[in-house]
């Protein structure tokens, strides 16, 4: 959830949807995402919605976000029973900001929380990210005893200059441990998320960041390209010149090296930034984001969605508790989305996916520039034959501008 949202229309304090978003729900797959806005430190590349404790003072505790985000998802389950019964959660995620930073007993009241409200479907994913620096053996055993089934921890690198330029605060070994340490606490599904294209990292940092990777033996990789986001204390060192932009033709490099050295120790792309070792790996609860599910965003900032309705909490975590206090709900704005509007979002989503994206979706310039990408090689002649417009791999390192062709 990072950067500024859209400025929207306004929510109404009630939280209530149209019935044209309620209709279908339970029959799309439905997720609960958390967010915890807490982080010990403040890393210079990140602009996601969290705050330290010398940011927050005493305007929030975890204790009162706890109770807010109980409040809040007492709200959701009634919102979306208006119609029918609430659906029960197949996937959660709780994010951040950084989550094992709430410890284990906390972590575990959070999902305690989901199953009072919209309930835990049998087989439900259930997910958290957490931090190398802020877990730990009993950790890991405290949240696989709760309810957790995936980790997700952020390694970024493991090289130490790399982790310095990024303002990392955990080792180069950490994230490594902490992979094994789940492990070995139960956990069949970990991934590690990387950065790469960081200022002064080498082909050779990536090289023993992915060998790391491997070793740990995890069945899940997320790799990001670095973004220098506006506002960020990296994106100001970039305007003084204390640090270069991230170089398209290095990017483009880098990402065919994850591309190999992944791709030979078995873990396959599923969406353009993420690589899995086989189908039961895949994140189903993201996939949910990219294939048009519908999910309950609770904490301070975060996005929902839900049938064709978008919709954005007051970010800071006093205001959030301020408004759950008084029996309000949390939601900013929000937008209802046209069906022009929700095609381009297919567009843009469902194209990043190894599954691909229907060319019944496309317009006429659109299925003329999807031939066009067929003979430029980005996209899959046979899978267009039979309707489906798939990313070849050099369509994946140009998905965004086979995007807009698709679009315009
Ligand atoms: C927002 S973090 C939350 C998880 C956790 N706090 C952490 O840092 O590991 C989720 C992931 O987003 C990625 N990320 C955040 N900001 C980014 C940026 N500016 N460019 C690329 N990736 C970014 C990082 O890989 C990070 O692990
Ligand atoms: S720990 Fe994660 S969420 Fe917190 S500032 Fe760093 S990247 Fe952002």
């Amino acid at each position: 959830m990072p950067g500024q949202p859209p400025a929207g229309e306004p929510a109404p304090a009630d939280g209530s949807l149209p019935d044209s978003a309620l209709l279908g729900v339970g029959s799309r797959p439905f997720g609960v995402y958390v967010h915890v806005p807490f982080c010990a430190t403040r890393c210079g590349y990140c602009d996601f919605n969290t705050y330290t404790a010398d940011e927050l003072g005493s305007a929030s505790s975890f204790g009162s976000w706890l109770e807010a985000l109980r409040a809040e998802l007492e709200l959701g389950a009634k919102t979306l029973s208006a119609r029918g019964p609430a659906p029960a959660a197949e996937t959660v995620f709780v994010g951040g900001g950084t989550p094992s930073l709430l410890g284990a007993e906390r972590l575990g009241s959070v999902l305690d929380a989901i199953r009072d409200t919209f309930g835990l479907a049998d087989g439900a994913e259930v997910t958290t990210e957490s931090n190398p620096e802020s877990t730990s053996p009993s950790f890991f055993e405290g949240i696989r005893s709760a309810g957790f089934d995936r980790v997700s921890l952020g390694m970024q690198s493991a090289a130490e200059h790399v982790l310095k330029v990024l303002e990392r605060n955990h080792t180069p070994g950490r994230a490594v441990e902490a992979a094994r340490e789940a492990r070995a606490a139960g956990f069949e599904h970990v991934n590690l998320d990387l950065i790469y294209g960081t200022p002064g990292e080498r082909d050779e940092d990536l090289r023993r960041s992915l060998e790391a990777v491997l070793e740990a033996g995890v069945d899940h990789v997320s790799a990001y390209s670095l973004i220098v986001e506006d506002g960020t204390a990296m994106a100001r060192k970039v305007r003084r010149g204390e640090l270069p932009m991230p170089d398209e033709d290095v990017l483009a490099d880098r990402y065919e090296m994850l591309e190999r050295m992944l791709g030979q120790a078995g873990l396959g792309w599923y969406e353009v930034s993420n690589w899995a070792s086989g189908p039961a790996a895949e994140c189903r609860h993201n996939l949910g984001y990219w294939q048009g599910g519908d999910w309950w965003g609770a904490g301070p900032g975060a996005h929902s969605h839900v049938g064709g309705v978008r919709w954005w909490n007051v970010r800071h975590p006093s205001r959030y508790n301020a408004l759950l206090a008084e029996g309000s709900s949390p939601a900013q704005a929000r937008e209802l989305l046209t069906a022009e509007d929700q095609r381009i979002e297919r567009i843009m989503l469902e194209l990043r996916v190894k599954a691909g994206l229907s060319a019944e979706v496309l317009d006429e310039d659109g299925r003329r520039a999807a031939q066009q990408a067929v003979a430029d090689g980005l996209l899959r002649s046979e899978e267009l034959a039979e309707g489906r417009c798939v990313l070849t791999d050099r369509g994946r390192l140009l998905a965004d501008a086979v995007v807009q062709d698709l679009i315009t």
